[in-house]
């Protein structure tokens, strides 16, 4: 995708009312918020709207639907920006009680609504919602990169509805970094995919072979491949309906001189827990036993093609992370990224909280917040949320 949209710096925004769809679905406990990297993402575009004199109106999802509410987000951000950000209560997101804060704001105030999928419009991209949407506002703003391949109310449907719709900070760093690492990498340019499902991954392996020197496969959807040629997989994952896909994207790389990089021994167990594993000799999987992670001869394998390589964008874990038995291949891919000379890219989702959790998050360069997003952006598909911003 080409980056030529629009961006806050591009329009007035002084005294306007500026609609902001910000990605604020974060996971919380116990009504904690426990990862802020969407929250931080968003700051730079909230900053420079409240500093430019705009009357900042904020708005996201929260959830799948309407059992969660924003306030907890509203409150939090009102520390980090060291400022008021006035949560708007409202069963209807748009109805008199956001329309009442929005009337009382003054320029630089922040006003955030409630979550939008309170509005079973939303998912629908039902015109009667965006067009309540549109109405709190003179211009509206993108920057949800995580919600960019949704066309729901308040990422596509406004803007049918607004003269003015630009993207945000976050929306044009997410591009630029994905966008240069899979359209323009500096080489050897090395893609690391994991994740427990080949199906979940189809479009990006067969979009990024015709990108990558080489391509590394673990988490759940190796044992796939790994059956596919022939090898014992004992009680593993596999898709039955993808192997022939595999067998098919292996000749793929073949033909186009990509490595295609397999588990060349794993960590196994009788049972998925977090119990002491057993490591295989070689890639059969002895029967009775399930993968759970890569093993260490795959580990130095994967740190070897990683430390020669000048970009490296990766997206989902080497094993089953949460258990600490078997974090050790993701950890060392984590490593392994860390310690390169190279643009590091981390996919969002299951990755980025791989990654932070394990203490990584400070040593890549740039962990995006969208996990469908990113990955439909390494398919190489368009984002409807972008597409439909004014071009430059
Ligand atoms: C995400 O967390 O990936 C985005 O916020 C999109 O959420 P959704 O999958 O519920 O649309």
């Amino acid at each position: 995708m080409g980056f030529n949209k629009k961006t806050i710096e591009d329009i007035e925004v002084r005294g306007k009312r500026v609609l902001v769809r910000c990605d604020f679905n974060v996971p919380l406990k116990d009504g904690v918020i426990t990862d802020e990297n969407r929250l931080n993402g968003a700051l730079p575009t909230i900053k420079y709207l409240i500093d430019n004199g705009a009357k900042v109106i904020l708005c996201s999802h929260i959830g799948k639907d309407a059992s969660k509410t924003l306030e907890p987000v509203s409150k939090r951000l009102s520390e980090m920006l060291n400022k008021e950000v006035v949560f708007a209560r409202d069963e209807e997101v748009v109805g008199a009680n956001a329309r009442a804060a929005v009337e009382k704001m003054n320029d630089g105030d922040v006003v955030l609504l409630e979550n939008t999928r309170c509005r079973k419009e939303e998912t629908k991209n039902v015109e009667e919602f965006s067009k309540e949407l549109a109405s709190l506002a003179d211009i509206f703003v993108n920057d949800a990169f995580g919600t960019a391949h949704r066309a729901h109310c308040s990422t596509v449907g406004v803007t049918d509805y607004v003269d003015t719709a630009v993207c945000g900070y976050l929306i044009q760093k997410e591009l630029k970094f994905l966008g240069d690492a899979v359209n323009n990498p500096v080489r050897p340019f090395v893609a690391i995919l994991g994740g427990a499902k080949v199906s979940d991954k189809i479009a990006v392996i067969n979009n990024l072979l015709d990108k990558v020197d080489t391509l590394i496969i673990g988490g759940g959807m190796a044992y796939t491949f790994l059956k596919a040629q022939g090898y014992e997989i004992g009680t593993s994952l596999v898709e039955e309906d993808r192997l022939d896909y595999a067998l098919e994207m292996i000749q793929k790389a073949k033909d186009k001189g990509v490595k295609f990089l397999l588990p060349v021994d794993h960590r196994v167990a009788t049972e998925f827990k977090d119990v002491e594993p057993v490591v295989t000799e070689d890639q059969n999987i002895p029967a009775g036993h399930m993968g759970l992670d890569i093993g260490p001869k795959t580990e130095e394998l994967y740190a070897d093609a990683i430390k020669d390589a000048k970009t490296v964008v990766w997206n989902g874990p080497m094993g089953v992370f949460e258990f600490e038995n078997f974090n050790k291949g993701t950890i060392a891919v984590a490593k392994a990224m860390a310690d390169a000379d190279a643009t590091t890219v981390i996919g969002g989702g299951d990755s980025a909280a791989a990654v932070n959790i394990l203490g990584f998050g400070d040593k890549m360069t740039h962990i995006s917040t969208g996990g469908g997003a990113s990955l439909e952006f390494l398919e190489g598909k368009e984002l409807p949320g972008i597409v439909a911003l004014n071009n430059k």
